[in-house]
């Protein structure tokens, strides 16, 4: 797996654990250990499909309790597995703390070379928080971790906001020209610095192309190259299988399902998932979505790099898009199976089996 040694070494070093699985079944109770210059529990994620290249790690925060302050020399996003808390994210030349409150499901930003200290707000439960950044990548150009924390540099226009507060809720956006995706599929995207509730979030635009009548929410945070997308796809129903780069984080905020990937030709790796699953499609693996619940499933997946290519862009539809077409009759086989030991039945339409170009019938979405 390629790796930056200086990340490698520094993750070594914290004494926490570090996975190195294909998924990890539950963040909310994944076993983490105390990590002692943080003050808190917490263990890093280096999945298969990260290649290394981008950090992920999940902490702990104790019921009552406030984390020492933090500064990273990379935009972190941060993702609630569960808990309720409140963070303050400041800068020391002038300007208010920004503080705000977050619970289960939600989605915020933390600039680069903001202080940011985060406290759990119940008594007597404790908050866990998943982090994603490229710090990786950040680091295998200096090979000096330490530049990265705590470092005094600010650059106090990263934590000004044209109109409204900061941390106020993400407002949707006509089509950005430099999307990750092809230019004219998409209605709209949501850009701000706070997603209040992943789980219940209903702003939502047709996700054409991939099939099982998907939604999604395009999600950019404000002067940031970090990306997400949320997609949100029906009951009883699956995605086309497709592939791209590694470092796409994927996080289960509700739902009941599976998760097939495989390199060309090669083995299927099966990730069962639900609420707090985590998995990682490696490098150009095929990965394919199955809804076996009762409702619709959502999956939060943080993008890579867009320099490395790691986005869901598909360079090239025929190569990189398995459509239900041309998909091996085991899929479809599974599936069913799969619904049939939960008393349900497939909901994916026929014509899906038969036509290429067949596509889900989407109610018209009025761009911002
Ligand atoms: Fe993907």
């Amino acid at each position: 797996m390629p790796s930056c040694p200086t990340y490698e070494q520094w993750i070594q070093d914290q004494g926490i654990p570090i996975y190195r699985d294909y998924f990890v079944e539950d963040a909310r109770d994944l076993k983490l250990e105390p990590w002692i210059s943080r003050e808190c529990n917490g263990a890093f994620l280096q999945l298969v499909g990260q290649e290394g290249v981008v950090e992920t790690r999940v902490i702990e925060i104790p019921p009552g309790k406030t984390l020492p302050p933090l500064k990273m020399g990379v935009d972190e996003a941060i993702y609630a597995v569960k808990g309720q808390g409140l963070t303050a994210v400041w800068g020391t030349q002038g300007g208010a703390k920004k503080t705000f409150e977050w619970n289960a499901h939600s989605l915020f930003l933390i600039p680069s070379n903001a202080s940011y200290q985060m406290s759990n707000m119940s008594g007597t439960e404790p908050a866990r928080l998943l982090i994603y950044s490229y710090l990786p990548v950040a680091v295998a150009a200096t090979t000096d971790i330490e530049f990265f924390i705590n470092n005094p540099y600010e650059n106090p226009a990263r934590l000004e906001a044209t109109e409204e507060s900061f941390y106020s809720q993400a407002k949707a956006v006509k089509e950005d020209p430099n999307s990750f995706r092809a230019a004219g599929k998409i209605e709209q995207f949501w850009v701000g610095n706070f997603f209040p509730d992943l789980q219940a979030w209903d702003k939502l635009t047709p996700f054409y192309g991939r099939g099982a009548g998907g939604k999604a929410v395009y999600i950019h945070f404000p002067n940031s190259e970090l990306t997400a997308h949320m997609s949100v796809f029906p009951s009883q129903t699956y995605k086309k299988a497709h592939r791209h780069g590694p470092g796409v984080v994927i996080i289960i905020p509700g739902g009941e399902g599976y998760s097939v990937m495989w390199p060309e030709g090669g083995e299927k790796v099966i990730v069962p998932w639900h609420e707090g699953s985590v998995f990682v499609p490696p490098n150009k693996y095929f990965h394919q979505h199955f809804n076996l619940g009762g409702t619709p499933a959502r999956y939060l997946a943080f993008h890579a790099p867009p320099q490395l290519k790691l986005s869901e862009k598909i360079e090239d539809i025929r190569r990189d898009q398995i459509e239900y077409t041309m998909e091996s009759g085991d899929v479809r086989e599974r599936f069913e199976g799969e619904l049939a030991k939960r008393n349900l039945t497939s909901l994916m339409p026929a014509q899906a089996y038969e036509s290429e170009t067949y596509e889900w019938q989407y109610e018209t979405t009025t761009p911002a």
